[in-house]
């Protein structure tokens, strides 16, 4: 066998096993794909998987690289989940994207974000004094449950304009889309429960879209539903404002606090770390965010298609080749961060991670984001430094996309 023949047998049995999810048993695994090429190809598999920073920062700006539409097969078309997926801004590119997404983005504003600071502020005080009150037992409290959980799923409900009485069916609503989203392996039980979901998702936005529009409420969805496209690209339509309503929903639950449980486990596993931002919060709280997010990369990957011939370094993708962007390896990619593996929350470039990805679909709520951690990691240090994380085996959800905890129990 030629030597090229042999990388080629590697390139495939590693693609083959990243398919099979080697890299979410065993972070390092992505190194090992990084170390032969940062732009690993296998034909047999149809699929290039991208570990470096400077090849997937290319990516996600060239004109000759667009989204993958989300599906399947025909048969898949037909179902209530494809309706509620496929006009999500995130899978539509050009200017039916631009449309989508400058609609949400006017209902997205600095001034709507900054009169949520104080809200936020007052409701982490509150979140932290009922966990710290809970926490005096011999076990803890989880702190996914008590904080992480619900301090994002409140803010995104009240900017939304929903009503917080139905937080269960969005949480279950919110599971079901990070399934569709990146789900390993689901029984078929599994599918048949997101299909009821996204029927319920379907029924509860048309009919609340239209009382919206005769009857407008304060917060983002009032704005979307009445929103305007700028040179008479027209309104939403209904599949429209309920596919990106729901994206704004499940973003504002799973990301952030999948940030929120990582950080809080993260700085009880580095005690220096925890204490240097411990000795000014307030100052510190934005810089340790950052490179919390590049650390935990809540948002694993994504994956994008070429439509022309594409050259990374030494690599020539052909046109219509699946890319498998792994935003967890790009940020510890050793190119571009000392000591990738070191979480240093005083690291000077710690912002130019991709966590929440770049070009035309960097993360519509990155400042929103920004804002809960910052906050959140000023409040908890300020007012319990010492907290602690017992003994405990620490389990992620199955997910391909999305990188969360479980539970993590923790005492104040
Ligand atoms: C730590 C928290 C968050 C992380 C790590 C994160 C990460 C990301 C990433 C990586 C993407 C791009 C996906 C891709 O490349 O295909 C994205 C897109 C998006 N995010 Fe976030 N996100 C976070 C929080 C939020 C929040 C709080 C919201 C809104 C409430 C939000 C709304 C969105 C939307 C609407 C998009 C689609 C943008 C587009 O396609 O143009 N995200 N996010």
């Amino acid at each position: 066998m030629t030597a090229s023949g042999t990388a080629d047998n590697r390139a495939d049995e590693l693609i083959g096993a990243y398919w099979q999810g080697a890299h979410l048993q065993d972070p390092m695994f992505l190194e090992q794909m990084r170390a032969i090429n940062p732009v690993l190809l296998s034909a047999t598999h149809g699929l290039a998987v991208l570990t470096g920073h400077a090849e997937i920062t290319a990516v996600l700006r060239h004109p000759d690289v667009r989204t993958i539409k989300f599906g399947g097969g025909e048969e898949f078309s037909h179902t209530a989940s494809y309706a509620v997926m496929n006009p999500m801004m995130l899978f539509h590119d050009g200017g039916s994207h631009t449309r989508l997404r400058s609609l949400a983005q006017r209902a997205f504003t600095p001034r709507v974000l900054e009169e949520s600071r104080e809200f936020i502020a007052a409701l982490t005080d509150d979140l932290l004094t009922g966990a710290a009150a809970a926490s005096r037992t011999a076990e803890g409290v989880d702190i996914v449950q008590a904080i992480a959980y619900p301090l994002p799923v409140t803010v995104i409900v009240r900017m939304l304009g929903l009503t917080g009485t139905d937080a269960e069916r969005f949480r279950s609503w919110s599971e079901s889309v990070a399934d569709l989203l990146g789900g390993v392996n689901l029984p078929p039980e599994r599918w048949a429960q997101i299909e009821a979901d996204a029927q319920q998702m379907r029924e509860y936005f048309r009919t609340l879209a239209d009382d919206l529009r005769a009857d407008p409420q304060p917060g983002l969805l009032s704005a979307l539903a009445a929103a305007e496209a700028e040179g008479g690209g027209g309104r939403l339509s209904s599949a429209e404002l309920l596919a990106n309503a729901v994206l704004l929903l499940v973003a504002g639950h799973e990301t952030t606090s999948n940030l929120i449980a990582g950080s809080v486990h993260a700085l009880a596993q580095h005690p220096e770390q925890r204490a240097w931002l411990a000795a000014d919060p307030a100052g510190r709280a934005a810089n340790a965010t950052e490179e919390l997010l590049r650390f935990l990369s809540p948002v694993r990957g994504s994956g994008r298609l070429t439509t022309a011939p594409l050259t990374l370094g030494d690599v020539t993708l052909p046109a219509g080749m699946h890319l498998s962007l792994s935003y967890a390896s790009d940020n510890r990619d050793p190119r571009m961060y000392a000591g990738p593996h070191t979480l240093d929350l005083s690291r000077a470039n710690a912002r130019t991670h991709l966590a929440f990805a770049g070009g035309p679909h960097y993360c519509l709520g990155a400042t929103l984001a920004r804002l809960e951690s910052t906050t959140f990691l000023t409040r908890l240090l300020t007012r319990f430094p010492d907290y602690s994380v017992p003994e405990q085996t620490v389990a992620y959800r199955p997910n391909y996309a999305l990188q969360g905890l479980e539970r993590l129990r923790v005492t104040f």
